[in-house]
């Protein structure tokens, strides 16, 4: 499957050079801030009075750029753009289709570390997170065109003598894509690149607190040759534009990722058939976790806590694939879990501009206040081992926080934080460890640590998670190598960056023919 292709590398940033290139790179996009982005709609600039403004989390006073906001009138407009887009767009050719992307994926290449950049700046990322959210989005666009040149002539069904059998796919229509702050670049590119390579066309609603490299995207899509009309880039509030596209009779799919919350508000809303309505909407969700970090008592205790305090604090913790609960075998608990509070007192929290700055901020007011709000649950349903500090007078910055001693069935072991918060548990034995890790509504991503042959087998078939991963951390899934999405309430395993993942956007077709 996707042959000849391979992931895009990391940057290595001990080189002097690349540190030199990245520093640049910051430094031209600081001189591209506070700039005015608007509403595209079939290729036309549309300005509004309204504006989202988008600020670094990092600085809170610095404006990333100032972005029109689309409402009711605008999203109906570009739904009609769309839907007429989509008579031309979906009968062009799979394989011109896919060079568009291959074209997108090598712009976003030459100017990796100026995206990364505004990653840095939009969203508080760590250099080396940015410049993984970057290489993501290039592998979406390189593996997703590779995809849908394989799927061009369909797949391959059996025929009788005197006919001839064909199955194939067809685009569905006009999908709604709405994506996190997270992985701005990543999942915005990734999700929107899958439904308009495989036909379709769509309108981009991008998280309110990363709109400006939505934008950036847009560009180098137009840039690569996308004609206009197939992707209409329209940022606003959900409740106004999110709400009234989901129950529009015209959208053929939703795209989502995000919260749980949102997530069934969405399922729930695009299954009620409306007036004028021909079809049953398909949605793609891909919601939140609690993704739990386990060690087994014959483990490599080093790596268990190394494990543990990445795929926490990995981006402030701010991954639905974040590690933030370790389950550890009673035996071993005291250590690993003092191994992992000292390796959280060597973490630096600042501005992720410089290198040296190994956790940024978390993205807004908001989700600090959440947080904060945990963290306060936290000292009442177990112990805090360090961290548990914020401070929001220049960003939005919080240490990274370990609670011990907590219940299996506490809220810190139970809810999605979405910051910089790990509760350890303690667990009896092999089975209890498997029967914590499952005790949740979600089952995204898992880790077991252990070098147990036998409860490696064993965590094949009983941990119920979408991505499952053995001595190694929970977060950080690659395109084309670990497809991404869980279960339950994680959403609908849709698996990302997965051999399966374009069909989603499609509709399969069968013609037989008389000879
Ligand atoms: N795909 C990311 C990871 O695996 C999360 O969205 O960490």
């Amino acid at each position: 499957m996707s042959a000849n292709y391979k992931h895009e590398p990391f940057t290595d940033f001990s080189i002097e050079k690349n540190k030199k290139d990245f520093e640049q790179a910051l430094a031209f996009v600081q001189t591209e801030l506070g700039k005015e982005y608007p509403v595209i709609i079939g290729g036309e600039r549309i300005k509004t009075e309204e504006q989202i403004i988008s600020y670094n989390p990092a600085v809170i006073d610095e404006v990333i750029g100032t972005v029109s906001k689309a409402n009711q009138a605008l999203a109906e407009k570009a739904m009609q753009t769309a839907l007429s887009s989509f008579k031309s767009w979906s009968n062009q050719n799979p394989s011109e289709r896919a060079t568009i992307l291959f074209r997108a994926a090598a712009i976003i290449r030459r100017r990796k570390h100026e995206f990364s950049s505004y990653l840095v700046k939009e969203a508080g990322k760590p250099w080396s997170e940015a410049d993984g959210d970057t290489s993501e989005a290039i592998d979406f666009l390189e593996y997703y065109a590779r995809q849908m040149i394989e799927l061009c002539s369909g797949k391959e069904v059996q025929s009788r003598t005197g006919e001839i059998n064909q199955y194939t796919y067809i685009p569905l229509g006009v999908g709604v894509i709405i994506s996190p702050f997270n992985f701005p670049l990543a999942i915005m590119a990734g999700t929107a690149a899958a439904a308009i390579v495989s036909g379709n066309t769509i309108l981009l609603k991008p998280a309110n607190t990363t709109p400006v490299i939505a934008a950036k995207f847009v560009e180098v899509l137009e840039e690569a040759g996308l004609p206009a009309g197939v992707i209409n880039y329209i940022p606003g509030n959900g409740s106004e534009i999110g709400d009234y596209l989901i129950d529009h009779p015209k959208t053929r799919f939703v795209s989502f990722t995000g919260s749980r919350e949102i997530g069934c508000r969405i399922y729930e809303r695009a299954a009620k058939v409306q007036p004028g309505q021909i079809w049953l909407k398909r949605v793609i969700a891909e919601m939140g976790g609690k993704d739990t970090v386990v060690v087994d008592r014959d483990a490599d205790l080093d790596l268990a806590a190394d494990s543990i305090v990445k795929s926490a604090f990995g981006y402030s913790g701010q991954k639905c694939s974040a590690g933030s609960r370790a389950v550890v075998h009673q035996d071993v608990y005291d250590e690993v879990l003092e191994k992992a509070v000292a390796l959280t007192q060597g973490i630096t929290v600042g501005n992720p501009e410089k290198l040296s700055h190994y956790m940024g901020p978390v993205i807004d007011q908001a989700s600090y206040n959440k947080v904060m709000k945990y963290i306060e649950i936290g000292k009442q349903e177990g112990k805090l081992r360090v961290g548990g500090e914020g401070d929001d007078s220049k960003g939005y910055f919080i240490q990274p926080t370990i609670f011990s001693d907590l219940d299996e069935k506490s809220r810190l072991m139970q809810e999605e934080i979405f910051g910089p918060v790990v509760g350890f548990c303690k667990a009896r034995d092999f089975d209890h460890m498997m029967e914590i890790a499952n005790n949740t509504d979600y089952g995204l991503t898992g880790a077991l640590i252990s070098n147990d042959r036998h409860h490696i087998q064993r965590a094949k078939k009983e941990f119920h998670v979408g991505n499952l991963y053995f001595n190694r951390v929970c977060t950080g899934a690659i395109v084309g190598y670990q497809p991404f999405g869980g279960f339950n309430m994680s959403g609908t395993d849709s698996k990302a960056g997965g051999p399966d993942y374009l069909i989603l956007h499609m509709q399969a077709k069968t013609m037989s023919e008389m000879l």
